[in-house]
């Protein structure tokens, strides 16, 4: 795999890969062993544009454990945050690092880095998609349910990123899926023609009980997204009654996941009752980001399979 800018560029085999390999790494941390150091001597940089907590935390401790070196470079002391283009920062990222990871605003612009940087590079989050949070959920869904085939997921809220990334990851892994999101706020045009190729398979209704009726997981996010703070109150407007309660999940099939990538705001996209009942799920969820980016580390940045 040479880079991870969305999902809709991963077969379902490379998908179920790095699935696979996060599955391995998690099991060799939980049985207490240290990984062997193969990314030893290389230096991955990690390029924010925006805030994170999970993102950046789960690819530094990931690159270490790996043998690597995490470098952090925020986008308001680099060249790029004073002008510098992304086609000139990418030439030089790539006379000294062996790969990037950035969170930014355009999805062109993380294309346009993997484009002339000659690195592996992945998309830590843009306006258009969240891929490596979507393999941490697949995952933890993969972990409580044994897989996808069969398992409807449902996602509740703002067609935004997140949205995008979990329509496509959960079609691609074989689940079916229901997006409920207000008139005008709906997924990506792409997504909906991606989606379009499944048929019956995928539904977008403005009805949360109707995206939610019989779903084993229900998904939500935040309604006003990084970048979006100045229309936070009008969505507040928007989005009300997009939320996940206890009467949604009384529709939804008995053992119903709930997900939830985080940061939350609860009373808004969620209860506090919800959340809490499902926090075991939420928390494995945000865990399993650092076994995923581990697997998506690897599988980028070297070309020998993981067990020799
Ligand atoms: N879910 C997620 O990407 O969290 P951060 O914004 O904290 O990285
Ligand atoms: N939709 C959210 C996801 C945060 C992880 C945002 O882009 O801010």
């Amino acid at each position: 795999m040479k880079h991870l800018l969305t999902l809709q560029d991963l077969s379902q085999k490379e998908l179920f890969d790095i699935l696979d390999l996060a599955s391995e790494l998690k099991a060799e941390v939980k049985a207490g062993k240290k990984h062997e150091k193969r990314l030893d001597g290389k230096t991955l940089g990690l390029i924010f544009q925006k805030s994170s907590t999970r993102t950046r935390i789960s690819f530094e401790v990931g690159m270490y454990q790996l043998g690597g070196y995490p470098l952090f470079l925020s986008g308001n002391d680099l060249q790029l945050g004073r002008g510098e283009s992304i086609k000139d920062s990418a030439r030089v990222f790539g006379r000294y690092l062996d790969g990037i990871m950035i969170r930014t605003f355009k999805q062109s612009d993380v294309e346009e880095l993997a484009e002339y940087s000659g690195l592996p590079v992945i998309n830590g989050l843009t306006d258009y998609c969240h891929p490596c949070q979507v393999l941490a959920d697949l995952l933890t869904i993969k972990e409580y349910k044994g897989g996808f085939e069969g398992l409807k997921a449902a996602y509740i809220g703002d067609g935004n990123n997140m949205a995008n990334s979990l329509i496509v990851g959960c079609l691609k892994a074989g689940m079916s899926f229901a997006a409920g999101t207000p008139k005008d706020y709906a997924p990506h045009e792409k997504v909906l023609d991606f989606a379009k190729g499944y048929g019956d398979k995928f539904t977008l209704t403005e009805n949360i009980y109707e995206a939610a009726d019989k779903a084993d997981v229900v998904f939500t996010d935040v309604w006003a997204s990084m970048g979006q703070e100045a229309e936070a109150e009008a969505r507040k407007k928007i989005f009300a009654g997009y939320c996940i309660d206890d009467k949604l999940m009384s529709v939804t099939n008995p053992g119903c996941m709930v997900q939830h990538c985080l940061p939350a705001h609860r009373e808004e996209e969620i209860t506090d009752k919800v959340f809490e009942a499902h926090a075991k799920e939420i928390f494995d969820e945000a865990e399993n980001r650092l076994h995923a980016q581990k697997a998506v580390i690897y599988l980028t940045m070297t070309d020998e399979a993981y067990k020799k």
